[in-house]
């Protein structure tokens, strides 16, 4: 057996970096899943894959499965191209780039437009996936509070102000989920994207829009989003893992054809299976999608009531929180002093998980928050969560060990 000598890895590796979300409750096998953001399984097509599979396989045979020495035949674009409209998106497929999740999207668009050190702007709370990928791309980050309008845009202009007069560094980009935000299910006003987009203009900065949610909506409204207003310095995100499935791995960057380009050039594992975009390109032809968009929403809507009855039963006034208008998730905020991270390993004890609020910021941690995801699970299993994490928390409430840590 040969001598084996400690091997130093890669300084991106560096014990800062949290493991959060189902890799954090991996552990956790018999607890009531609300960590989770997990679409429900029963929303998954199966049947119309199985036949999207089979029609691509006998219609073009060897083909589908071969390298495409290219994008392969654009069909899931040009679908893109035609439901950006309802989201006030004139775009074309050469200006969508189809990606490996829309995670694969985030990290190629700040590799494209910043250089270590640089500065992006993120929202706090933000959802910690992105937050990752900014890490490992070694940028500064700096956050803006999220109230029930989306991030405070005021906020981002009078920093703005501020650097530019002070000559410190501006934002190379400003990250933002404008619908049914994560983690709090908030909805940017429509002023506050309009004035996003004029100050993205003005200050030649890049708005990365993270648009993952849009499609579950519980009233079927569509506003513009924020590229409607500045197609020069959005790039806009979105995905198919809520709508299909999340282990297809498909998401998509709109943007304007020079920083698409530039991102096509870094997207270094050839294309996104061509295979899968036909099968997905496939599914979504055959299938009646406003009607399997409905059908998702609904369960949707009515597992969010019942979570939010469960919290006002169990919690009554204890908790606050915004009624989500889509999306997957409820962020309850505690009375400040109370730290929900210290609430997590007894309600795992119980039976119930959660994520803990701390982990959704990135330098101005809050710890009176937590986050529930309401589509992974029934109702019944629902009420039972949160009577479980009531029971936790007010057996536990004047005890040191919740409060907030210096
Ligand atoms: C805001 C947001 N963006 C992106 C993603 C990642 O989506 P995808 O599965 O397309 O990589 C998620 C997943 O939970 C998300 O919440």
């Amino acid at each position: 057996m040969p001598q084996l000598n400690e091997f130093t890895y890669s300084s991106r590796f560096s014990d800062s970096i949290p493991i959060v979300g189902s890799a954090f409750t991996k552990n956790q096998q018999d607890a009531i899943p609300l960590s989770f953001g997990f679409p429900a399984p029963e929303t998954f097509p199966i049947q119309p894959i199985i036949d999207a599979t089979t029609y691509s396989l006998m219609t073009d045979g060897d083909r589908a499965l071969q390298y495409t020495g290219g994008d392969g035949k654009k069909k899931i674009a040009q679908w893109i191209v035609d439901r950006s409209k309802l989201r006030s998106i004139e775009t074309s497929a050469e200006n969508v780039l189809v990606t490996t999740g829309s995670m694969q999207a985030i990290d190629l668009a700040v590799r494209t437009l910043t250089d270590e050190n640089d500065e992006v702007w993120i929202e706090a709370p933000t959802f910690f996936g992105a937050v990752r990928i900014f890490q490992l791309a070694g940028v500064r980050l700096r956050s803006f509070p999220v109230d029930q309008n989306g991030v405070d845009v005021d906020a981002i202009e009078k920093e703005l102000i501020d650097a530019t007069n002070n000559h410190q560094p501006l934002p190379k980009m400003i990250y933002v989920m404008p619908n049914y935000h994560n983690p709090t299910g908030v909805n940017l006003s429509l002023e506050r994207r309009k004035k996003l987009a004029a100050l993205a203009y003005r200050y030649n900065f890049f708005i990365l829009e993270d648009d993952a949610y849009v499609d579950l909506n519980f009233s079927n409204i569509y506003v513009p989003a924020i590229y409607h207003y500045a197609p020069e310095r959005v790039i806009y995100l979105s995905t198919f893992s809520k709508l299909i499935a999340p282990s297809i791995r498909m998401g998509w960057a709109i943007g304007n054809d020079s920083v698409i380009q530039k991102m096509h050039l870094l997207k270094v594992d050839g294309t996104t299976s061509a295979f899968v975009q036909e099968i997905v390109a496939n599914v979504l032809e055959k299938m009646n999608v406003e009607t399997h968009i409905s059908s998702i929403t609904q369960l949707y809507r009515e597992r969010c009531e019942a979570m939010i009855s469960a919290v006002l039963n169990y919690f009554g006034d204890e908790v606050t929180f915004v009624v989500p208008k889509g999306g997957f998730f409820l962020w309850l905020t505690f009375p400040l002093g109370v730290n929900t991270s210290h609430l997590v390993q007894a309600c795992v004890d119980k039976g119930v998980n959660f994520i803990a609020g701390e982990y959704f910021y990135e330098g101005c941690l809050e710890f009176n928050h937590l986050r529930l995801c309401f589509t992974f699970c029934d109702e019944k299993k629902i009420d039972e969560g949160i009577k479980k994490i009531a029971e936790v928390y007010f057996a536990n409430k004047n005890l040191q060990l919740f409060q907030e840590a210096e």
